[in-house]
């Protein structure tokens, strides 16, 4: 009875963890999809994630990967500053996409960084469901 319990109560916390880290993606997928964007292509966003964009010097070459590296579950390393960046894969950081405000700020200045333009809804699909996945 105790072992049940137990169980139970491991099973009922997990659920809600996962609950709480997918409402803040839901959320936003939700808006990108009310605002054109069909699902979120995880492969898709994976390539973006990897693709390299011309800029000026002397970051010439940027991705998303110059900072936050390849590999999410790697903690990052900002390309300007050198400052470390947190593991963006929410399975080595709870933290990570927990907040839509903190979420919605970044990719603002995120994209008109490596991209030179903000990025689109259906782009933001894509590199959330693809990040959520890692
Ligand atoms: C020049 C460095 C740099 C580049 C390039 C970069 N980022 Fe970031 N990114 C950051 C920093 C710094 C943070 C804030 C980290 C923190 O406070 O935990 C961040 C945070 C984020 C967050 C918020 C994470 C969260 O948990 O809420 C998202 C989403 C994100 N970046 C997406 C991207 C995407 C998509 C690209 C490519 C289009 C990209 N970033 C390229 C530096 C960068």
């Amino acid at each position: 009875m105790k072992i049940l319990i137990i169980i139970s109560a491991v099973l009922i916390t997990h659920s809600n963890m996962a609950l709480a880290e997918n409402t803040v993606i839901n959320k936003l997928l939700g808006d990108y999809q009310s605002q054109g964007a069909s699902t979120g292509q995880a492969l898709a966003g994976e390539q973006l994630w990897n693709q390299t964009f011309a800029g000026k010097p002397p970051f010439t070459k940027r991705s998303c990967a110059s900072c936050h590296t390849r590999k999410l579950s790697n903690e990052g390393k900002h390309a300007r500053t050198g400052k470390a960046l947190k593991p963006m894969a929410p399975s080595v950081n709870p933290q990570s996409l927990t907040d839509v405000k903190k979420i919605t700020k970044w990719f603002k200045r995120n994209c008109k960084w490596t991209l030179g333009r903000e990025c689109t809804v259906q782009e933001k699909s894509d590199i959330l469901s693809f990040i959520n996945q890692q």
